[in-house]
């Protein structure tokens, strides 16, 4: 099946085949083009180019141009629907025309780090947080993580599937296209399992692109109360073996951070995640300089993420590695904690991804456009900057930018359709208007 979009105004986020992540100068630059055309075919973008070569379309609903043209935008959006367009074309015609009437076309946004799947939520702690109390005081309350790990363990599989997926079609309309999803509130095996088994379903039956990270090492499970080290080998003799087993995770996770996991844990954790092949990804420095960063790249991790607290020797130990910094300021915003220092670790010529942390705790939201957004107001990155940190950045740190993340011919067509905006700033800027169009999965 053959789709083409006509009548884009911008095609936004264009890369050449084989770029896998942008770094330093590289990230201040989107590449557009203006009055566009884009063709997919199986799902996988085969084409794309300027609409005065654009392949067999209703030619009369493609003219005037969206940009030139004062009265464009009017005729854009009076014109027929595509459908109609269709209904011209040649009988037998096999393929399918979207009219984008002039908006911007981009590659949906990849979100590296999230927790969707857990149950309930936790607004009584919030208003814990408003009287004054941190989130480690929460936390040493036994609130936090462990009251996240009560609820679901008294959640069914299928409810728990339930709950999650509400929130994966909620992101989905934001424009999320492909989104990475932890475990960590079983801090049991059968719970870690649970969630980890919902997330393989979630893999299987949404059209977003899922790729699961096993955070047994969340905190410690209730039952382990003052045993840390006891659990610490829970993680890696029983649930480390039993999730490689059954083939639950793509990526391992630690919550390397004061309070919570040692680097000597998080390096415990990594060796054996080494020995069954499965790849890091790391809590770090939300709380504390925790010395995450710097295990996380001697184990070769995909990313290091939240930041929230670094000096300069995080920005020396990242430099010539593999390691993509990701940044959450979803939660510095919920949390009040400091934003990462984005643009310090660009102008070191490191490249940045910006993830949205969904969870019930820190960062009660998916919104992308919201992360890009306090990536330029809080972070001060330009909208260059930030766009590329949501896509191409965030889609090398969940291991997918060989598919994802870019308008490139040959990766899957995951896309944004936007109403006419004036601007791609416009996006951060205007961060609350609803201008999704359509979101093609
Ligand atoms: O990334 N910091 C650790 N984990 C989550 C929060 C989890 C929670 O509070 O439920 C985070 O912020
Ligand atoms: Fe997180």
């Amino acid at each position: 099946m053959k789709t083409i979009i006509y009548n884009i105004g911008t095609l936004a986020g264009i890369l050449p085949e084989g770029v896998l992540k942008l770094e330093g100068a590289q990230m201040d630059d989107v590449n557009c083009i203006n009055d566009a055309y884009l063709v997919i075919e199986d799902g996988i973008i085969t084409d794309f180019g300027p609409m005065g070569n654009c392949p067999s379309i209703c030619q009369e609903a493609a003219l005037p141009s969206c940009r030139h043209s004062d009265e464009a935008t009017t005729i854009c959006h009076s014109e027929k629907p595509a459908t109609n367009c269709h209904s011209e074309e040649p009988a037998g015609r096999r393929e399918n025309l979207i009219n984008a009437k002039c908006g911007f076309v981009l590659p949906a946004f990849c979100d590296s780090h999230t927790h969707i799947v857990y149950a309930g939520c936790r607004d009584g702690e919030f208003r814990d947080k408003i009287a004054g109390l941190s989130y480690e005081e929460i936390a040493a309350r036994g609130g936090g993580i462990l009251n996240s790990a009560d609820l679901l363990h008294e959640t069914s599989e299928e409810e728990l599937y339930r709950q999650s997926m509400e929130r994966v079609n909620e992101i989905m309309a934001m424009g999320t296209g492909a989104v990475e999803i932890k475990s960590g509130y079983g801090l049991t095996v059968e719970d870690e399992l649970k969630m980890l088994r919902v997330i393989k379903r979630i893999k299987e039956t949404a059209p977003i692109t899922v790729k699961a990270n096993f955070l047994g090492a969340h905190a410690v499970g209730r039952a382990y109360k003052g045993r840390q080290s006891e659990y610490v080998d829970l993680v890696c003799n029983e649930m480390l073996p039993k999730v490689a087993e059954e083939g639950l995770a793509d990526y391992v996770d630690v919550f390397c951070d004061a309070g919570f996991f040692t680097v000597e844990e998080t390096a415990k954790i990594l060796e054996k995640a080494a020995e069954y092949g499965i790849r890091p990804k790391i809590h770090a420095n939300e709380l504390e300089v925790s010395g995450g960063v710097q295990v996380g790249v001697k184990y070769n991790a995909l990313s290091v993420d939240h930041l929230e607290k670094t000096t300069d020797a995080e920005i020396e130990a990242l430099r010539g590695s593999g390691t993509m910094p990701t940044m959450l300021p979803g939660c510095s915003f919920f949390l009040g904690l400091p934003y990462g220092r984005a643009k310090e670790y660009i102008e070191a010529g490191l490249p940045v991804a910006l993830a949205s942390d969904y969870n019930p705790g820190s960062s009660p939201s998916g919104n992308m456009r919201f992360v890009m957004a306090l990536g330029c107001i809080k972070m001060r990155l330009t909208p260059e900057q930030s766009f590329n940190a949501c896509t191409i950045n965030s889609a090398y740190a969940m291991g997918v930018s060989d598919t994802l993340g870019s308008i490139t011919i040959g990766k899957k067509a995951h896309l944004i359709i936007t109403k006419p905006i004036p601007s791609l700033a416009f996006i951060p800027y205007s961060h609350q208007t609803p201008i999704i169009q359509t979101v093609i999965l």
